[in-house]
């Protein structure tokens, strides 16, 4: 299956995907999490990329979809592939669908995780990630480590993103209003798209997404 999550920052795209992906047997694509990998190493691309992330704002269209087909050509997404932060705007669904065209495939479907402003806030403002797998991530309340600051999944240590401050995480609100959102009705017309209400447990919504994904 080759799937987009859609939703605002905190909605739980990452949480999902990486228990989806772990139930579909395909790779979990987060291009906020190749990022924050490539800043951690300190690349080029990691450069140019945090200034960028860390006000909350997209990084340049060239830069993110180069990144994204580099990853779409790797051999483990012959199986499909659940993709997480990408495409986040008109300009790289477009660039999405030329580059799947081209290799005759196409999505199957765009999960949209739907979420109350103030729950997305109080979810961001908690959040721990792994510094190992960014796909592993904590909720200081709501889904809390069973050692604190330690990693479930593989005992790394956990951290708060850098980009998880008020100032950001208001700028990536506006910024998933102006710049994503019209990404929904982009693939509505390609009829495409669910819409998940995100509120309640992890598992909760893992099983609406479950349950959207056998229709
Ligand atoms: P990215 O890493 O994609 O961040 P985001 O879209 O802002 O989304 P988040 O990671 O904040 O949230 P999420 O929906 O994954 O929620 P999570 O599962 O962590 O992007 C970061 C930056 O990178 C961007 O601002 C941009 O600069 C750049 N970037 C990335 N992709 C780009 C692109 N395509 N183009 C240009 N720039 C790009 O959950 C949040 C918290 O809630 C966690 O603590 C979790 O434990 C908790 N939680 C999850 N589910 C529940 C639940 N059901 N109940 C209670 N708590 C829950
Ligand atoms: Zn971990």
């Amino acid at each position: 299956m080759r799937i987009v999550l859609v939703g605002p920052p905190g909605a739980g795209k990452g949480t999902q995907a990486h228990v989806l992906a772990k139930t579909l047997s395909i790779p979990h694509i987060s291009t906020g999490d190749l990022f924050r990998a490539n800043i951690s190493q300190s690349t080029p691309l990691g450069l140019e990329a945090k200034g960028y992330m860390d006000k909350g704002q997209l990084v340049p269209d060239e830069v993110t979809i180069g990144m994204a087909k580099d990853r779409l050509l790797q051999s483990d997404t012959a199986g499909g592939f659940l993709l997480d932060g990408f495409p986040r705007n008109l300009a790289q669904a477009k660039a999405l669908d030329e580059f799947l065209s081209e290799q005759r495939i196409g999505l199957d479907g765009a999960l949209d995780l739907e979420v109350p402003e103030d729950e997305v806030v109080k979810r961001i403002a908690g959040r721990r990630i792994c510094r190992n797998n960014g796909a592993h991530v904590y909720h200081v309340v709501y889904n809390p480590p069973a050692a604190e600051g330690v990693c479930d999944e593989c005992g790394g240590e956990l951290y708060q993103r850098s980009d998880d401050t008020e100032e950001s995480v208001r700028t990536r609100l506006e910024v998933y209003h102006t710049e994503t959102e019209p990404i929904i009705d982009y693939y509505v017309q390609q009829g495409l798209v669910t819409t998940i209400p995100a509120l309640g447990t992890v598992d909760e919504v893992t099983q609406r997404a479950v349950d959207a994904l056998k229709k």
